[in-house]
């Protein structure tokens, strides 16, 4: 019999060339040979399916499947913290930033081993830390969650206004309201749709507290920028939330002579932030511990 010579590939034909995260892949080859058998056309249909079990789970993938990222300014310890450490037990991919880097790593190395988390040490008062947190969020493939929790008390024991440092004034301000707003603007554009936008405020914002003044009015300043913001752009959920005492560095600088061991711990104001993330709330101030309770 007179062999044909060549094997002509008729068409390859795979349902999808992507990779799963686990499973088959089917794939169908179809060959037509032609030999010259005494004379007669031999055609002959050569039907190979190929079988691959696929378990590499590819960068591509994880947007495929629209993994959900939040950024958290001020999570290396408190309310930032516990929030970052639920958000990564639930699979959340996570930006975090805070000023001293060791203890930022120490975060990432936790929680990495639970979902995709980018550490990235510096100032939210630094407009270069902020251009980088921007990039981030950019090559995460955009935004489900912005939280501005990182904020700064002033001098402990905080000072009355007639005597508050001017200088340091300034500083409350622009960590506690221009680098929300800045971040705010830098990251709008990478928010995905139904994202959030969460300001963590204070009761020390609605309350008039004698010592207060500088922080409290910042916190002030933050909720009614995030009203404005929210009255401005009916189509984002816009929350800023009150998460009460914590037991936190903080809180320990504000009341440097008390046992503040009574203060509930930061993860008793997580649920209500999960809430309002992960829900179809309405933009407003909320309070942490009571969100999961009050209809938006
Ligand atoms: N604790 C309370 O009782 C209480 C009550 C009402 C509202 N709040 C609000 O809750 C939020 C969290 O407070 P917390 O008590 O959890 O504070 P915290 O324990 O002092 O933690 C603050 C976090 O923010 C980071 N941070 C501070 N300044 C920063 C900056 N300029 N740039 C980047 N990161 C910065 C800190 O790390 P580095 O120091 O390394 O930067 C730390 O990770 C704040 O917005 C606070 O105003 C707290």
């Amino acid at each position: 019999m007179h062999e044909h010579r060549a094997a002509q590939t008729f068409g390859t034909f795979f349902p999808s060339q992507r990779n799963y995260p686990c499973g088959p892949i089917f794939g169908l080859t179809v060959r037509f040979r032609r030999g010259k058998p005494l004379g007669e056309i031999l055609v002959q249909l050569t039907v190979q399916v190929t079988v691959t079990w696929q378990v590499t789970v590819t960068s591509a993938l994880i947007s495929e499947v629209k993994m959900k990222n939040a950024l958290i300014t001020g999570a290396s310890r408190g309310l930032g913290l516990a929030l970052a450490q639920r958000l990564a037990k639930k699979g959340w991919g996570l930006i975090i930033d805070a000023r001293e880097e060791n203890a930022l790593e120490a975060v990432r190395a936790e929680l990495s081993g639970m979902t995709n988390v980018v550490a990235v040490p510096g100032n939210v008062t630094n407009k270069t830390h902020r251009k980088t947190l921007v990039n981030e969020a950019l090559k995460m493939g955009g935004l489900d969650a912005l939280v501005n929790n990182a904020s700064y008390l002033g001098p402990s024991p905080q000072p009355p206004l007639l005597e508050y440092p001017i200088k340091v004034f300034e500083k409350v301000y622009q960590t506690n309201v221009v680098a929300p707003l800045a971040l705010i603007q830098g990251l709008h554009k990478v928010l995905r749709p139904n994202a959030c936008i969460i300001n963590i405020t204070s009761d020390a914002g609605m309350e008039a507290y004698p010592g207060w003044g500088g922080y409290g009015s910042s916190k002030a300043a933050l909720e009614h920028l995030s009203h404005i913001l929210a009255e401005e752009n009916p189509s984002l959920r816009v929350y800023w939330v009150d998460p009460g005492d914590m037991r936190t560095q903080m809180q320990q600088e504000a009341f440097p002579d008390e046992d503040i061991s009574d203060r509930p711990l930061p993860e008793e104001s997580v649920p209500g932030l999960i809430d309002l993330i992960e829900g179809e709330r309405l933009s407003g101030r909320y309070q942490a511990r009571q969100a999961a309770e009050v209809k938006g």
